[in-house]
């Protein structure tokens, strides 16, 4: 269950509708990032907290205001391809490819950054993260302010990312001055995140697979990271994998197997949590909703469409975390979607997993 500690507002925090006033609410935001101040808006895969990505200052705000450690880069988002050649020292081969197929979209770049680029964006590293969003409201921001626009998620660090502009008030409530709101994202887990810096490497799997990309590219390495928790001593190529992510207050157990071991084995961790006191909640699948009668339980989505399971995970987390003390998630094969699924998962549940398709 959530605990939210009180602090003195800095900001009248305003939500202004994208549906209703896009024009208006996209002027009063671009003003803001040109003045140096942090906007949170909506793209297809979360809500990102933006600022202007040239503008160091600026820059710093989002870390403060997250409560974002400072070693962890963030990705600057563009409104057309061609606004990358400020941002890279290069074009690397595969980009153009990759770039022309899936921008815009929810595929991140990696590459060597250029001298613009302040080392805020970018942690110190010589390279950055570019992203060119599918979502209009955002490009309309990007291209009124300017600038390229850096953001992180738009949810405090270590939460579950934003996928509605009410999950962003929720975290973010009078740190930040305006939250344009878009309605519900598209995909709801964040954008593939692919280094181009050596052998293509996926470090944050997303909607944009990892099949997807060797279709166009050829081979495509996974960074190991992805479904397994950093070892000690261990570099992270990606920083964000080393931090506690996406958790909510809430225990949350991850468990695996078919449908029907799944379901029997979460009945029983069910109502041994009960038996202890505790309140449990069920994470289930259309495939696994008739063993749960009677049950706590929400529906994130079909088990042969991994989309369906990603686009409501984080925002079925946020909720059940209001009513449950524990999380009981029903895990997928990590193929597909389901890589990024899983991912965002295990991650959540902090790597405790139970595998139903073994005895004991
Ligand atoms: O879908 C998305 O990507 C969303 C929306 C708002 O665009 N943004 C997002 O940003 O998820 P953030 O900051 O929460 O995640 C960015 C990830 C982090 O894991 C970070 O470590 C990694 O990308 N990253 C950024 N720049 C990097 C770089 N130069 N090298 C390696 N990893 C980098
Ligand atoms: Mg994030």
């Amino acid at each position: 269950m959530r605990r939210q500690q009180e602090e003195t507002p800095e900001y009248r925090t305003e939500i202004i509708s994208a549906i209703r006033q896009e024009e208006a609410g996209t002027i009063q935001a671009a003003k803001l990032i040109q003045a140096g101040e942090l906007v949170a808006f909506p793209t297809e895969t979360v809500y990102g907290l933006g600022a202007d990505g040239l503008n160091a200052e600026a820059v710093k705000k989002i870390f403060v205001a997250k409560g974002r450690p400072s070693d962890n880069p963030l990705i600057e988002h563009i409104a057309k391809k061609s606004d990358v050649r400020q941002l890279w020292r290069k074009i690397p081969k595969q980009a153009q490819l990759l770039m022309d197929t899936f921008w815009p979209g929810p595929l991140t770049l990696i590459a060597q950054k250029s001298d613009c680029v302040p080392d805020e964006v970018t942690a110190g590293l010589d390279t950055v993260a570019v992203r060119m969003p599918q979502n209009k409201t955002a490009r309309a921001l990007i291209s009124k302010s300017g600038v390229p626009i850096a953001a992180p998620s738009a949810n405090r660090s270590g939460r579950p990312s934003p996928t509605t502009a009410q999950h962003v008030k929720d975290d973010l409530d009078g740190r930040i001055p305006l939250i344009i709101d878009g309605g519900s994202c598209k995909y709801g887990l964040e954008s593939t995140v692919l280094s181009l810096v050596g052998e293509p490497t996926i470090l944050r799997p997303g909607a944009i697979t990892r099949e997807m990309l060797a279709a166009l590219i050829g081979e495509v390495r996974v960074a190991e990271s992805i479904l397994k928790p950093m070892q000690e001593g261990e570099t992270a190529a990606s920083p964000g994998m080393k931090y506690l992510h996406y958790s909510p207050n809430a225990e949350v157990i991850a468990v695996l197997g078919n449908p029907e071991q799944t379901a029997k084995r979460v009945l029983a961790l069910y109502r041994k949590a009960e038996a202890e006191g505790k309140t449990p909640e069920i994470a289930a699948t259309e495939q696994t909703k008739p063993f749960y009668k009677g049950k706590r339980f929400v529906v994130l989505g079909d088990r042969n469409e991994p989309e369906t399971l990603c686009a409501s995970l984080f925002s079925a987390l946020r909720d059940m975390d209001e009513r449950a003390d524990m999380i009981l998630a029903e895990g997928i094969p990590a193929e597909d979607e389901g890589l990024a699924y899983m991912n965002r998962l295990l991650r959540a549940a902090g790597f405790h997993v139970i595998d139903a398709s073994q005895n004991g």
